[in-house]
């Protein structure tokens, strides 16, 4: 770091204490592979409950990961859960939480009021040189970023769930993201063992702009009684290479979140036929089928 006097922060952020806003899956991913790097931790959320759950996941989840990696030595298996434990500390007050932050990661709720009200409300409080990134995976970066007084070091950080084990991260930059930001988020990103790629603030940036559509389209040709969906899910698997088929990895995401996604696109381009609705996807939605999350989608799950 460049250390000066001067009140202009534009300078490469070496990052090593990350605030994560939000418990739920993908922030409790995230901070989880943050500490497992190295990294110092705040995970931030509304209430020690939440908060004490994803602490519970990050250590399923590490087991998980030992199992494989330590599969000859348990020991230093347990050693290392316990390491990556310590570098976790929870916080339920996000101002707090956020005065010694290199960075911020928000991964709460996809409502962008909200996040602008958090972003506002942090700018006040971060330090000057703290990056906010967002992981939004389908709304604009530069709306939150208009709601600080840093839309220089605002960008976005997208994650792929399971966090653990997807190798990429989107790192995106707004116009008004800086050379630097950029910079620091790619070596943030490649510090945390992931493989970053470059996007723009474009709708659903790489990933999810082709793959939503790919979703969706499964659905729409099962609606047309062109395929089962077993059929469908095997013939991507065993046709296409794809790890899951696309109605176990719509389950897997989230019906509710496919839809938002989508629904969000189809609002801006009302005649991109990428983005026709799907009936049977409004209706598992409606009835509270939202995937593997709600043990109903698609397909039946057990706990
Ligand atoms: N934490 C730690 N380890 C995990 C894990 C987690 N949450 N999930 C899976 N694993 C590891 C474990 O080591 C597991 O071994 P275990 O059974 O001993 O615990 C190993 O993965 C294998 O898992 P499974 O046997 O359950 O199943 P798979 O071999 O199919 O792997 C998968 C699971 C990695 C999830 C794989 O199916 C996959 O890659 N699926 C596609 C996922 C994908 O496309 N994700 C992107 C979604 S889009 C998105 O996130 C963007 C958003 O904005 C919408």
């Amino acid at each position: 770091i460049q250390r000066s006097f001067s009140s202009s922060v534009v300078r490469n952020v070496v990052i090593k204490n990350v605030t994560i806003i939000g418990g739920g899956q993908m922030g409790a991913g995230i901070a989880q592979v943050a500490a497992s790097t190295g990294h110092s931790v705040t995970l931030v959320d509304m209430t020690d409950d939440i908060l004490k759950k994803a602490m519970k996941g990050i250590q399923s989840s590490l087991r998980r990961v030992v199992k494989k990696k330590f599969s000859d030595d348990p020991e230093s298996g347990d050693d290392f859960i316990q390491k990556v434990m310590q570098n976790v500390s929870t916080n339920t007050n996000p101002a707090a939480a956020v005065t010694s932050s290199d960075l911020v990661v928000e991964a709460i709720v996809e409502n962008m009021k909200i996040k602008q009200d958090l972003f506002g409300f942090l700018d006040k409080m971060a330090p000057e040189h703290t990056i906010f990134a967002s992981n939004t995976s389908s709304l604009p970066i530069s709306d939150m970023a208009s709601a600080t007084s840093r839309p220089d070091r605002c960008g976005g950080l997208h994650f792929f769930n399971p966090v653990p084990m997807m190798k990429l991260v989107e790192v995106v930059a707004t116009s008004s993201t800086s050379p630097e930001t950029s910079e620091s988020l790619l070596n943030f990103t490649k510090a945390l063992g992931k493989t970053p790629v470059c996007c723009k603030d474009t709708p659903g940036f790489i990933v999810n702009r082709l793959l939503v559509p790919y979703m969706m389209e499964a659905l729409r040709l099962h609606e047309r009684g062109h395929g089962s969906k077993e059929d469908i899910d095997i013939g991507m698997k065993l046709g296409a290479g794809y790890p899951m088929g696309p109605f176990e990895l719509s389950d897997y995401v989230g019906l509710d979140t496919i839809k938002f996604i989508t629904d969000g696109w189809r609002e801006k381009e009302p005649d991109n036929p990428l983005f026709a609705p799907s009936d049977l996807l409004n209706k598992l939605v409606s009835e509270g089928k939202l995937g593997k999350k709600s043990l109903q989608g698609f397909y039946k799950y057990s706990k």
